[in-house]
């Protein structure tokens, strides 16, 4: 049985990054099993989603209720590459509010665990809480 990480990893193989050669893999963990995603780039590059989401998205559009955890794996960046060049992006990072609790525990390969507090102390909320899992109005 894989890890999660190593799953992330796997998924990277699959990315479309013929723009910037820089392959991404992520995997939650939910309660409908584990979703993997890549990244997916777009020759309108502002159209490139991240591997995060489309991990997180695949869930959500398939069930998952409850997202416990998110690894993430940039398998391209250079040995000895700075934390930087590993890290999630701002907007995925505002995406995981949406649908992890602060303190669930998102793991960067080669960085380590971090909390999802950590990475984003202060997201934007509507003030309303998550849906999620529950039936929209
Ligand atoms: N990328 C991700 O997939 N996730 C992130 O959090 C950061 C960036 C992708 C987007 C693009 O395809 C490539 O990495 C270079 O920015």
């Amino acid at each position: 049985m894989s890890t999660l990480l190593e799953q992330a990893r796997d998924a990277a193989k699959q990315a479309y990054a013929p723009y910037s050669h820089f392959p991404v893999g992520a995997a939650v963990e939910t309660d409908c099993g584990v979703f993997t995603g890549c990244n997916i780039e777009n020759a309108s590059y502002g159209l490139t989603i991240c591997a995060e989401r489309v991990a997180l998205w695949k869930a959500i559009s398939e069930g998952a209720t409850r997202i416990e955890r998110l690894a993430l794996s940039c398998i391209q960046a250079p040995e000895g590459a700075p934390a930087e060049s590993r890290m999630p992006c701002g907007a995925c990072r505002q995406v995981m509010a949406e649908f992890l609790a602060p303190e669930a525990q998102i793991e960067i390969d080669g960085v380590g665990v971090i909390t999802l507090a950590e990475l984003l102390p202060q997201p934007f909320q509507l003030g309303t809480p998550s849906c999620l899992g529950k039936t929209q109005p």
